[in-house]
């Protein structure tokens, strides 16, 4: 699949949706006619499938549009599968069968992957095929390619990202244009970074997948999405966000992924990221990833983490990746897994961000200090307002492994002058273990 020669190379696509069609314009511009003067390859878009096949696609014949998955799985000329429909069930089922009849695959879907990846690898390399999954995490950024090629020999020891731009836009126009949550949300699925349901972004699971998926490169050991305990930004509220920002901190939806003593420790949740700490910066629907090795330090990828045309660059370079290294690939280490052991979470030590809402009265502040030293949880600052029948009690902890914290938190959440569940955010780099 290499050699130079004058057939154009046949994709077959599954899904024609914000990514899809960004391929499609990709192909159709000038980037299509670069690659084909790089590599003397020219890409041509074959048969596309789509739930609607009578509703036309800017730029796709409508004759090539159809429902029947059959005319891209079963075609001969399709030399590779670019799959941008999402789900599990029936990709799971159609991307194995493309692989295992000598298609290679290229996919932007993490929630596959970091489910069944291992299984699809296996299935090409078994094939002599190739699987790619670049778009997969941070769209645009090639973090992918560069931790497995790269940084191969680079001991990784943690990642450290923004990954999810619907998120991170959210937060970002609810703090710099003062958009509601819901309004920031809607704003997210016009612009087309918003997952089909929007929950896997505000609920934290498309930023476990991608985490899953990162760590397994990363660390060269096996991570599956249910080895991620994750929290989205859904039960966040704009006075968290306003009170992190008087205490110098911004709130950030992060993915931490760290060998701790050879076992990995892989979690999402909001954090609370100092303000001039270089993630804090990132906005808008930009992603951004921190890789730290004792070799090469630290080293920041940050691009577009989201959008159609923006995904569509990190999948056509996947499938020019394949053209270039057939046989050859990186991507088959994969299924080296050193099987490292994974840290429960409770076990990582981290500071926290505490509000709670109690009674206004002597000897509440004094109640929950003992409720918190009683649990081995100590206080670095206490910011109280006072409003009259009640207060707002803001405290930044000091580093505590998360198990005392949660003892504490149930605690105090239990007691009478305690008025509203405890708000519990874990503030990133002031001596956590993940
Ligand atoms: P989308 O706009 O909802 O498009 C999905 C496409 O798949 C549509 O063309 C839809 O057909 C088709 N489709 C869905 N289920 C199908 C089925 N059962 N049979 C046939 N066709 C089906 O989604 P998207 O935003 O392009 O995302 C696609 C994938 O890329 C997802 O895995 C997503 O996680 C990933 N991704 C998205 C982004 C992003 O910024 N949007 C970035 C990175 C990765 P119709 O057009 O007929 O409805
Ligand atoms: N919905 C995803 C996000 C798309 O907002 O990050 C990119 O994977």
């Amino acid at each position: 699949m290499s050699a130079v020669s004058g057939a154009p190379v046949r994709i077959g696509l599954l899904g024609c949706g914000t990514v899809g069609q960004g391929v499609v314009r990709m192909l159709a511009g000038t980037a299509g006619a670069t690659i084909e003067r790089a590599s003397g390859q020219r890409l041509e878009v074959g048969p596309v499938l789509v739930r609607d096949a009578a509703r036309p696609r800017p730029g796709v014949d409508p004759a090539l549009l159809t429902t029947d998955p059959e005319r891209v799985l079963g075609d001969p000329s399709v030399a590779v599968v670019v799959e941008v429909m999402g789900g599990i069930d029936p990709p799971m089922s159609w991307l194995l069968r493309a692989l295992r009849s000598g298609k290679s695959v290229v996919t932007a879907n993490k929630q596959l992957i970091s489910r069944h990846g291992s299984e699809l690898l296996r299935a090409a390399q078994e094939s002599g095929t190739e699987l790619r999954f670049e778009a997969s995490a941070c769209a645009a950024i090639p973090v992918i390619k560069v931790l497995r090629e790269s940084l191969l020999a680079a001991e990784i020891e943690a990642v450290t990202g923004i990954v999810n731009g619907t998120t991170n836009f959210i937060l970002t126009e609810m703090r710099r244009s003062g958009l509601s949550y819901a309004d920031a949300l809607a704003r997210a699925q016009e612009l087309g970074y918003a997952e089909a349901d929007p929950t896997e972004d505000v609920g934290g699971a498309d930023a476990a997948a991608k985490m899953a998926i990162l760590a397994s490169i990363a660390f060269h050991s096996r991570v599956l999405l249910g080895d991620v305990p994750y929290e989205g930004i859904d039960r966040l509220q704009a006075e968290d966000v306003d009170m992190a920002h008087d205490l110098g901190f911004v709130v950030k939806l992060l993915g931490l992924a760290r060998l701790v003593e050879g076992a990995v420790s892989v979690r999402v949740h909001p954090t609370l990221v100092p303000a001039g700490h270089r993630l804090a910066a990132i906005g808008g629907p930009d992603n951004a990833v921190l890789l730290e090795s004792s070799t090469v330090r630290e080293i920041m990828l940050v691009g577009p983490g989201a959008g159609g045309t923006e995904t569509a660059s990190a999948i056509v370079a996947d499938v020019l990746s394949i053209l270039g290294t057939h046989r050859g690939s990186f991507l088959h280490n994969a299924l080296a897994d050193a099987g490292r052991p994974i840290l429960p979470p409770d076990e990582v030590q981290s500071a926290f961000y505490m509000r709670l809402v109690v009674a206004d009265r002597p000897g509440v502040l004094a109640l929950v200090a003992s409720v918190l030293g009683e649990e081995g949880v100590s206080i670095r600052t206490v910011v109280q307002r006072g409003q009259g029948v009640e207060a707002r009690l803001v405290m930044v902890l000091h580093p505590t492994p998360g198990v005392r914290v949660r003892a504490a938190t149930v605690r105090l959440a239990a007691l009478e002058e305690v008025r509203e569940d405890p708000v519990v955010i874990p503030v990133l780099g002031s001596g956590e273990g993940g």
